[in-house]
């Protein structure tokens, strides 16, 4: 089968999931999109209001800020990353997910990382980082490259930090230059950024 193939039927299964609260509250289960052969992996923390209307991940304004930035550097949705979430349903008015609830929703991240089994994973923001470790601070995992599970794993803000505080903006962009070298060197030498040399 292909990932393809794989991730469709996973899909299909989180799309009834009752497995936390969230379900109550939900209009569409996001799933997650993007290319699965691409190489790259980026995790945020959870639908919107946007998103749980169409079902899609990022579309909002964090996720126009998210396009803008990969567009920069090189990277989009159909040929570079495929983008998931922490919790697949959307946490009422945008609050964190709690732990509960993340931990009800983790296996299908699991899951969808086993299927989709990417060079490089990119933690979007604090939520993110727990997937790998749940003490971490942001502050100090962020710009970091580390090793997950045979996986290297690089962590920057969350857009929507980005539209809080654009001061953030710089910092975040040299680490999405990290990315783009990064997978120059270990997924294609031929990828090109308008922005980076
Ligand atoms: N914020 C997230 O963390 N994920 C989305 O899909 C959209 C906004
Ligand atoms: Fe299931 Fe995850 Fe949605 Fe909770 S957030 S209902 S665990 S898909």
């Amino acid at each position: 089968m292909t990932k393809i193939e794989q991730l469709e039927i996973l899909k299909q299964e989180v799309l009834s999931c009752q497995k936390c609260k969230l379900h109550q509250t939900r209009t569409k289960v996001v799933f997650g999109e993007g290319n699965p052969d691409g190489g790259v992996l980026l995790i945020g923390e959870g639908p919107g209001a946007d998103e749980d209307k169409t079902g899609r991940p990022f579309v909002g304004r964090s996720g126009q800020l998210l396009d803008k930035i990969l567009d920069a550097a090189g990277f989009n949705r159909k040929d570079h990353v495929f983008i998931a979430n922490i919790v697949k349903c959307r946490p009422p008015n945008n609050r964190e997910p709690e732990k509960e609830e993340r931990e009800a929703c983790l296996p299908y991240l699991h899951k969808q990382i086993e299927i989709i089994n990417p060079k490089i994973i990119v933690l979007l923001g604090a939520t993110a980082l727990k997937l790998i470790d749940p003490s971490m601070k942001l502050r100090e995992a962020k710009g970091q490259w580390m090793i997950w599970k045979n996986k290297i794993v690089l962590t920057t803000y969350h857009p929507s930090a980005l539209l809080r505080n654009p001061n953030l903006k710089k910092e975040a962009w040299e680490h999405f230059k990290k990315l783009f070298y990064k997978y120059r060197e270990i997924i294609n030498p031929e990828i090109k950024s308008e922005h980076i040399k």
